[in-house]
C-alpha cells in the first residue's frame, strides 16, 4: 500500500427535501464514520475492490464497467488532468451504511476521487472534487440538491442553499447528536421523486410546508449561533413533523423519534432522504450513553454519536 485517503459521512440537521426546492438546509459531517480508500500499486490493469461493512458485499470494478459510478469519478479526474488510468488497485473500505441517509455514495465517490488524484500524483482541490462528486450524485439520486457532496467534500458544518456560495455554520456552543439507524434501507432517489409528485399534485399545500421549513431554519441557525440548544431542539422536532407531512417518515423513524423525545432529547427528527435510514436526536452530553441504549432497546440497528463544533 502506498497511501490511504478518506471522506466522512454526514447528517442533515435541518431542511432535507425542501433544500431540493431552494430552501436553505443545515448539514454536519460525521468525521468518525468514514469511507476509506487504500491505494496499492498494481502490475496489471486498474481495478477497484469495494466492500461496505454493513452490506457484507465485496465487488470488483474495472475500467470496462463504464456505467459504474465509481468509474465515472475516475474518468472525470483522469480526463481533467489529461492522463490515462494508472495501474493501481484501489481498495474501498466504507464503514458508512448504504442507503441510510448518511451520504455513503457521496463519501465513497469523494474518497475514490481523492485516491485517483493521489495515484496520478495530482492535487485535487475541494471545489473541483465537489463538482465531480455532484455529477456522480446525479447518477445515484436523479435530482440532488448538492448538499451531500458539499458537506462531505469540505467536511465542515454548513448552511447550504442551492446556487449560493457555501456558508459555514456559526456555532455558539458545541452540541451533541445521537444518530440511530432504523436498519431499513431506502433510496433517496425514490423519496425525492415522491415529494416531487406530491408537489405537482398539491402545489399550494407543499409550498406552504417548504415555507414553514424555511422559517424554522432561519430561526434555528440563529439559535445555533447563539448557543440556544434547547430552542434548536424544538425546531428540529418541528422539522420532523413537517417531513411527516411530506410523507418521507416511516413507522420505524417515528418510533425512534418518539423514543428520543420521551427520554429527554431536546429534539429529534429523521435525517436524509427518509422512509428508513437514520434519525438524529439532540441530547445533553451526559445523556448520550443512556439515549443510545434507549434507541437500541426501541429497535435501532446501530447508534452513533457526534459533537458539533
Ligand atoms: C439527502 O441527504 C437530502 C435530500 O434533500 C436530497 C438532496 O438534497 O439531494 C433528501
Amino acid at each position: 500500500m502506498f497511501t490511504t485517503v478518506s471522506a466522512p459521512s454526514k447528517i442533515i440537521l435541518l431542511g432535507e427535501h425542501a433544500v431540493v426546492y431552494g430552501v436553505p438546509a443545515v448539514a454536519i459531517p460525521i468525521s468518525s464514520l468514514r469511507a476509506t480508500v487504500e491505494i496499492y500499486e498494481s502490475e496489471s490493469e486498474f481495478v477497484i475492490v469495494s466492500s461496505t461493512t454493513n452490506s457484507g458485499r465485496s465487488i470488483e470494478v474495472t475500467s470496462k464497467d463504464v456505467e459504474n459510478p465509481l468509474i465515472r469519478i475516475i474518468q472525470q479526474v483522469t480526463e481533467h488532468f489529461g492522463v490515462t488510468y494508472p495501474k493501481v488497485r484501489l481498495v474501498i473500505d466504507s464503514k458508512i451504511p448504504i442507503a441510510s441517509g448518511l451520504g455513503s455514495g457521496a463519501a465513497v465517490s469523494a474518497a475514490v476521487g481523492r485516491a485517483i488524484a493521489t495515484a496520478i500524483g495530482k492535487n485535487i482541490d475541494n471545489d473541483l472534487l465537489n463538482q465531480f462528486v455532484f455529477d456522480v450524485e446525479k447518477i445515484h439520486h436523479g435530482t440532488p440538491s448538492g448538499i451531500d457532496n458539499t458537506v462531505i467534500v469540505y467536511e465542515k458544518p454548513i448552511i447550504f442553499e442551492k446556487g449560493k456560495p457555501i456558508e459555514p455554520l456559526k456555532i455558539g456552543q458545541p452540541f451533541h447528536i445521537v444518530i440511530a439507524d432504523t436498519g431499513i434501507t431506502a433510496l433517496t432517489r425514490e423519496s425525492v421523486a415522491d415529494v416531487k409528485r406530491l408537489y405537482q399534485e398539491k402545489p399550494t399545500d407543499i409550498k406552504k410546508i417548504f415555507d414553514d421549513i424555511e422559517t424554522l431554519i432561519r430561526q434555528a441557525t440563529q439559535h445555533i449561533a447563539d448557543g440556544n440548544i434547547k430552542q434548536l431542539g424544538s425546531l428540529v422536532t418541528l422539522n420532523h413533523h413537517l417531513l411527516q407531512k411530506l410523507t418521507v417518515s416511516s413507522d420505524e423513524l417515528d418510533n425512534l423519534v418518539n423514543t428520543a423525545i420521551s427520554n429527554g432529547a431536546f429534539g429529534a427528527k429523521l435525517s436524509g432522504g427518509g422512509r428508513g435510514g437514520n434519525m438524529i436526536a439532540l441530547v445533553k452530553k451526559s445523556d448520550i450513553t443512556q439515549m443510545k441504549r434507549c434507541l437500541l432497546d426501541a429497535g435501532a440497528s446501530n447508534v452513533y454519536d457526534t459533537q458539533v463544533v
